[in-house]
């Protein structure tokens, strides 16, 4: 492993930005005194209150660290172990969670589904769901969505609900991994109650890590029959925070006065930015429609070599193999922007 420290904003992760000032405040904030440990605390009530009143609707809220816990452990209360879960070939839970979802759920198998640009197709799923139904096959019980997908396409409303029909007709409860919920809500412009339970979602991982937070994801059940215990699978997959007012706090900084949507808008539109500053550069070419805060661009590997010698990082291995992954963050600037693309315009630039 080679540690290094950044001398400038990168586009290679939303994860290599720091804590917004809105989370960085709400911790501060919850630093003072004494609370009741393992999220019997003031904090914790208030952010799961906010919560419910973003989502308008009575659901559970549980806080855990991270995205492949919040995935794995909502993932396990859907399911027994001889079930399956549907998902999309590039999704995180199949190809970047190390095999966490099968291991908390005792087995159950994750099935791959194909489409393009990151996303699932209704038929695709009836084609899964039906292809066995003998008792030597591992039973279709889920589908998993990413919104937003992995190479930052979303789903629309319409999209979602044709996907939730028919995972509802093929007996299948939803998940939503939504890593980054908040960039797809941005950039749909719809109500978060639209995008999850009034579209027939279960239980959606509410990203917060990626939007400006620390540490910390919330798992948010709809369908609150599917909570229950959940509160023993966080403490047994050691995702029970015992001081937890600092996983919970940070959200109420970020669903207050909308922060969460500011700071996914302002990713989503240096994304745009970025687009327009590359698209039509020679050689490079737009491999996903840019609908949230990450352009997919293929590059030759020459150019990709080029960039990281002129010390930009990035990663190739999201998308199909020679596709540059560019991540905007809430603190990403027009600077940083401009600076990508300038260079990025110098090296495919011919001499
Ligand atoms: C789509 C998606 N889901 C979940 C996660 C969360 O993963 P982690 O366990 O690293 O927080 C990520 C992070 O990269 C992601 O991109």
């Amino acid at each position: 492993m080679s540690v290094e420290k950044m001398d400038r904003r990168q586009f290679a992760s939303d994860n290599y930005s720091g804590i917004c000032p809105e989370a960085f405040a709400a911790m501060t904030a919850a630093n003072q005194g004494h609370e009741v440990s393992y999220g019997d605390d003031t904090w914790t009530e208030k952010a799961s209150d906010l919560i419910r009143e973003v989502f308008e609707a009575d659901c559970e809220v549980f806080f855990v660290f991270n995205g492949t816990s919040a995935n794995s452990l909502s993932l396990a209360s859907l399911c027994q172990s001889y079930h399956s879960i549907l998902c999309h070939e590039l999704a995180h839970v199949e190809v970047a969670e190390c095999g966490a979802p099968e291991f908390f759920a005792n087995g159950a198998k994750v099935l791959l589904l194909s489409g393009p640009n990151g996303k699932i197709e209704p038929e695709t799923i009836k084609v899964a769901a039906n292809k066995r139904t003998d008792i030597h096959y591992p039973k279709p019980k889920a589908l998993s969505l990413t919104q937003a997908t992995e190479v930052g396409t979303i789903y629309s409303l319409d999209e979602l609900q044709a996907l939730t029909d028919m995972a509802r007709h093929c007996h299948l409860r939803v998940h939503m991994d939504g890593a980054r919920f908040a960039n797809a809500v941005a950039a749909l412009g719809a109500k978060p109650k639209e995008v999850t339970w009034k579209a027939g979602v279960d239980v959606l991982c509410f990203g917060g890590t990626k939007n400006g937070i620390a540490v910390g994801e919330a798992v948010v059940f709809f369908n609150r029959e599917l909570a229950r215990e959940f509160d023993y699978r966080c403490k047994q997959g050691g995702q029970l925070a015992s001081k937890m007012r600092f996983l919970s706090a940070p959200w109420v900084g970020m669903l207050q006065n909308n922060a969460w949507l500011r700071h996914a808008s302002r990713a989503n539109a240096m994304a745009k930015r970025l687009e327009a500053g590359i698209r039509g550069l020679p050689t490079v070419e737009i491999a996903h429609p840019v609908q949230t805060n990450s352009v997919f661009a293929r590059l030759p590997e020459t150019v990709a070599k080029a960039m990281y010698e002129r010390g930009w990082k990035f990663y190739t291995h999201v998308g199909a193999a020679d596709e540059a992954r560019l991540m905007c963050s809430w603190d990403t600037t027009e600077g940083d922007v401009d600076a990508f693309a300038g260079d990025l315009k110098e090296v495919t630039s011919p001499r």
